[in-house]
């Protein structure tokens, strides 16, 4: 079983993608990535890049995933080498089709061309390592199902090359949503809205002002209702994810929203704290952080090289005539 997930470097990293993510990167074989070639999909800025891309390194193997695993998507060539051929496998339909393309560029004109190609890049992440299973948040699904319909349809076409991939779906915090406004996902893209967004690095204090903070409604009642209590339910579904209890058991524990507020500060700090203070380690050591780094990207540029080997030769790229 080989495990496989990338996180994008578009902004700094949230809780939403900690829980939804991030914890669930435990494979001690796996292979885990700063995916920032994903970050130029849109207008980005090269320096605020090169900063979130070691940032997120960092983070990752201050979460404790083994120095292997954890690697920078662009120091392995083999991504944008596969992700052409994938191109040329796949069909404007169905990436037509894709969520994001939809909402974030199509029918605009100055819409880079690597938003819609964007999934083929990420299929290639995933089928270049023989990934079995891919542990993403809900956001993902649609991308990953893309991945999939790929490896099947080359297998169909060129020959047997790739392994079809596994969506691993988390039973709790597939969906954290912005504490401001509990109807939208929590993003890290999302600038503008600060109040409802846990950054993993934010001082403490600020956490738990904004958990404090957070929407609720003026019903009073603590229940678990994702469409007449949003707010209520997001909270209770990030105290069951980071204390690993039942969302709608916990709602009966609680009488007021601020003694369930408290508790959501306390277990989300009791979360992030420990992660704050080996990230302040390891920043404080860039040379451990760049030695993990390139026994990452080695060991990536291995293992995902016979992969690309074979597939140029199933396309007719290169092989005896
Ligand atoms: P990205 O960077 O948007 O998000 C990284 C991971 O965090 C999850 N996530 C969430 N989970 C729960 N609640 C939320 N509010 C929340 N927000 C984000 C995402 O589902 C994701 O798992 N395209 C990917 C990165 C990628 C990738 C890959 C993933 C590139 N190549 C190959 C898996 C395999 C992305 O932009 O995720």
């Amino acid at each position: 079983m080989t495990s496989l997930s990338g996180i994008t470097p578009s902004g700094r990293l949230t809780l939403g993608n900690h829980l939804g993510a991030l914890r669930r990167f435990t494979d001690p074989d796996g292979f885990y990535f700063v995916a920032n070639q994903h970050a130029m999909t849109t207008k980005h800025d090269p320096r605020r890049l090169r900063t979130l891309t070691r940032e997120m390194a960092t983070l990752m193997l201050a979460a404790g995933l083994p120095p292997g695993t954890v690697f920078v998507q662009s120091d392995v060539p083999a991504h944008a080498q596969l992700a052409y051929l994938l191109e040329c496998t796949s069909y404007v339909g169905e990436l037509s089709r894709m969520i994001q393309y939809k909402e974030k560029g199509r029918g605009r004109p100055m819409t880079r061309a690597s938003l819609f190609t964007y999934p083929c890049l990420m299929a290639a992440d995933i089928l270049l390592y023989g990934t079995d299973r891919v542990p993403v948040g809900g956001d993902q699904d649609q991308h990953v199902e893309l991945a999939r319909d790929v490896a099947i349809r080359f297998n169909r076409e060129y020959g047997e090359t790739f392994v079809v991939p596994q969506l691993q779906k988390a039973a709790l915090a597939m969906r954290i949503k912005d504490l401001a406004n509990p109807t939208a996902k929590m993003s890290k893209s999302d600038e503008d809205n600060a109040v409802g967004t846990i950054r993993l690095l934010d001082p403490p204090d600020v956490i738990r002002r904004q958990v404090m903070r957070a929407v609720t409604d003026s019903d009073g009642e603590v229940r678990h209702d994702e469409e007449n209590k949003p707010g209520i339910t997001n909270l209770l579904e990030i105290l069951a994810a980071c204390t690993d209890g039942d969302p709608v058991e916990l709602a009966g524990s609680y009488e007021t929203y601020g003694a369930l507020k408290s508790d959501v500060a306390d277990a989300v700090l009791a979360v992030i704290e420990p992660l704050q203070k080996e990230y302040a380690r390891l920043a404080s050591d860039p040379g451990a952080v760049d030695a993990a780094l390139a026994q990452g990207r080695d060991r990536a540029i291995e293992a995902s090289a016979p992969r690309l080997r074979a597939a140029t030769v199933a396309m007719g790229l290169a092989g005896s005539t």
